[in-house]
């Protein structure tokens, strides 16, 4: 029996490491991709249990060492999960951002879901596989960070794209967009203002934030069996922070029910 594979990457991250987990629970083997070698073990040794997790050092936006990482996850066995995961953002607004942060964003948030997906298409193709795509509520409105945002809301498209022109080999691809979620990529924020989780929850309708398994969660879900009828859609983890802004409904509409 050839063994099921799931490619999470980013895995060393807060994110990336709880989708690995949860994906672990589905699949034969997890392979955990991270560019940072040291924070890869580390993601390693906390999910334990050796058997069910392989790593590989890859710089996702780089070609030849992503081929490098899709002959190593093909001794591995078929690959029927993709979670296209790693990502972050460089400056938080237009007048911050200059054409190298522009394509490092566009490199890391877009171009490399496109990449990591061209590399794994044949195993996916043959296992009538899945793909989710971690894209950000950045992705669909304006919360600062124009660069990743731009990048995010292509990643969204991409993942149409590959929904709509792959479905006919069975492979469905749909993205997840979080809300603020507290991980290692919000250390300097967190520095800056120690009440910036508190400053947020007032614009979330859930009055809380999301935590890396809410993500996990969905993703999970996404991946799997019953969401075989699901193809092409977004779905934010957000704690419906795009649902609408209670505190402009209140505005509009002057009622002390928001
Ligand atoms: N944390 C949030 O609030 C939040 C909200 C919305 C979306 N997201 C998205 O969730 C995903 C995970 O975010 P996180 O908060 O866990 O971030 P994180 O910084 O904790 O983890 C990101 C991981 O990606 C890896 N990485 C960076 N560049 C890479 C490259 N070139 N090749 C391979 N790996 C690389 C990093 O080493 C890191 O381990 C990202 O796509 C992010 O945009 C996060």
């Amino acid at each position: 029996m050839t063994r099921s594979v799931a490619v999470v990457t980013g895995a060393a991250g807060d994110i990336g490491r709880a989708i690995a987990a949860r994906l672990s629970e589905s699949h034969d083997v997890v392979v955990l991709v991270d560019i940072d070698a040291t924070a890869l073990d580390a993601a390693a040794g906390a999910l334990g249990s050796s058997d069910r997790f392989a790593t590989i050092v890859c710089d996702v936006t780089d070609e030849a060492s992503i081929r490098s990482m899709a002959q190593a996850t093909a001794g591995l066995g078929l690959v029927r999960t993709l979670v296209n995961n790693a990502g972050a953002a460089r400056a938080v607004s237009l007048h911050d951002t200059d054409g190298a942060i522009w394509r490092a964003d566009a490199a890391l948030n877009l171009e490399a879901p496109f990449l990591v997906f061209r590399a794994l298409e044949a195993a996916l193709k043959a296992t009538q596989g899945a793909v989710v795509n971690i894209a950000s509520v950045n992705g669909l409105a304006v919360f600062g960070h124009p660069a990743y945002s731009a990048a995010k809301a292509g990643l969204i498209h991409l993942t149409q794209s590959i929904a709509v022109e792959y479905g006919k080999f069975g492979i469905r691809a749909n993205a997840v967009a979080p809300g603020t979620v507290r991980t290692q990529a919000w250390e300097a924020r967190a520095r800056a203002n120690p009440e910036v989780f508190e400053d947020v929850k007032r614009w979330y309708a859930l009055r809380r934030i999301a935590t890396a398994n809410d993500v996990a969660n969905a993703v999970f879900f996404l991946a799997g069996e019953q969401a075989r009828a699901i193809t092409g859609v977004c779905l934010a983890v957000d704690c419906g922070l795009t649902a609408g802004q209670a505190e402009l409904a209140r505005t509009f509409s002057q009622s002390d029910h928001y």
